[in-house]
């Protein structure tokens, strides 16, 4: 394993302060074809993720690969376009170092979106829902090492992850736009096959409400730097097994694509209120 240290982390941040004098508060990593939103940042810096020291770079389609940093619905703000994912190859601790590096930049709120399949029958694709809490099942933990305490505890609690205060206050600003969220379990897995059917099984049992491939790494963290967070899944799809039909990553994109005016309208209106 690749360690990832406090010196890592200052490097990353000191290059980043040295191409802009932004102070970012809140930081934003966005979902499969939700990077858009970037383009609503008033005079953005952009930084391609190959210009920062450490920085792992992004391979899937649809994510770019760039942090943008400027003013967004009035806040300073920091941007991933395009994340890093585990079934890529990357370590968890490679996956959490924009959140490291986030901290560092003095970021106190990190807003994460994502795609997911929907395990709770009770869910149609297009919904957004409010992550409550997550099952991490992806068999990895980006705080497995040493540990350094100037990051943060040994043992960090994950009894509040998902922060109930950003939630209430992005459920609030969706019916000021006229919309209703869902609320619900978000499991995380490793990927990059999508589930069996009997795998959807056992996690609704588990009280899981949707399924994807991210955030859980960068949520722990998160958590574990002390940043609070609001997380908000965009459900993509039926899970495995629901309908009977296959999964594809297009009907992922599709459906997020439908949905990413009402999905950004709901971020923009969350920004100046948390
Ligand atoms: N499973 C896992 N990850 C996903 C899914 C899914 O059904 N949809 C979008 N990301």
């Amino acid at each position: 394993m690749h360690e990832l240290t406090v010196s890592h982390i200052r490097e990353a941040a000191d290059y980043i302060t040295s191409v802009t004098s932004d102070k970012p508060e809140i930081g934003l990593i966005m979902g499969s074809g939700l990077g858009i939103l970037g383009d609503y940042i008033e005079e953005a810096t952009v930084i391609p993720y190959h210009e920062i020291p450490h920085f792992p770079i992004s391979t899937v389609e649809g994510h770019a690969g760039e942090l943008m940093i400027g003013k967004l619905s009035g806040r300073t703000v920091v941007l991933m376009r395009g994340r890093f994912h585990m079934y890529e190859g990357y370590g968890p601790e490679l996956t959490a170092f924009p959140v490291r590096v986030m901290k560092a930049l003095g970021v106190k709120q990190l807003i994460v979106t994502n795609a997911a399949g929907g395990i709770n029958t009770g869910f149609n694709p297009g919904d957004l829902m409010i992550i409550t809490d997550h099952i991490n099942l992806t068999g990895c933990n980006p705080l497995i090492g040493r540990n350094d305490e100037q990051l943060g505890a040994r043992f960090p609690d994950m009894s509040q992850a998902y922060s109930r205060r950003l939630g209430a206050t992005a459920n609030e600003e969706a019916s000021k736009l006229g919309f209703g969220l869902r609320e619900g379990v978000y499991v995380g897995v490793l990927g990059p096959s999508y589930e069996t059917p009997a795998e959807i099984r056992m996690m609704r049992t588990m009280g899981a409400d949707a399924v994807g491939m991210s955030t859980v790494a960068e949520v722990i963290a998160a958590r574990h730097s002390g940043i609070e967070v609001l997380g908000i899944s965009c459900i993509s799809n039926m899970a495995s097994g629901i309908l009977d039909q296959p999964l594809s990553h297009q009907e992922v994109i599709e459906t997020t694509e439908k949905v990413k005016a009402q999905f950004l309208g709901l971020i923009l209106a969350v920004i100046p209120a948390i």
